[in-house]
């Protein structure tokens, strides 16, 4: 199950992603927004966010004007390793080296297109583990205060 969100400025890059995801057969839960009305990305981004820590979604989606306030208020939810990308080679890295569980877009960076070779490259990629493993844990013991030297 993939959990997608957006404020107002990523709606329509949310709904383009969302279509494609019915068009693969991919489980998806919507955690809004549901318009272009205004409204605040953290909301959005917590809410989804906290589906995949508790584990009802195994990662998200989320989309803003940028990508970055979106991504930065997802990385704020323990647990969240949120990649920010406008490329699909950072976004598959993002999940073979960093083990990212969630993927920020800016829908004023990407087009549609773009967008979704994005989300395709973030989707089938898989962790490598190995040393990458090591380096994910440590960024986890710097989210729970652990000094690494
Ligand atoms: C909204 O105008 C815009 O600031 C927001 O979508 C996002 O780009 C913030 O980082």
């Amino acid at each position: 199950m993939i959990a997608i969100a957006s404020d107002h400025a990523g709606y329509p890059l949310k709904q383009v992603i969302i279509e494609h995801l019915k068009g693969q057969n991919v489980a998806f839960k919507d955690f809004g927004t549901d318009s272009e009305a205004s409204c605040d990305y953290a909301i959005f981004a917590q809410r989804a966010c906290n589906a995949v820590v508790s584990g009802e979604c195994e990662r998200a989606i989320l989309c803003c004007g940028t990508g970055v306030g979106i991504s930065i208020a997802a990385n704020k939810v323990r647990g969240i390793r949120c990649v920010c990308c406008s490329d699909p080679y950072s976004a598959a890295m993002g999940r073979r080296h960093n083990d990212a569980n969630a993927l920020a877009m800016g829908a004023r960076v990407v087009g549609t297109e773009l967008g979704l070779m994005i989300v395709d490259s973030f989707l089938g990629a898989s962790f490598e583990g190995e040393r990458h493993a090591r380096r994910v844990g440590q960024i986890m013991a710097i989210e729970r205060g652990e000094s690494l030297e």
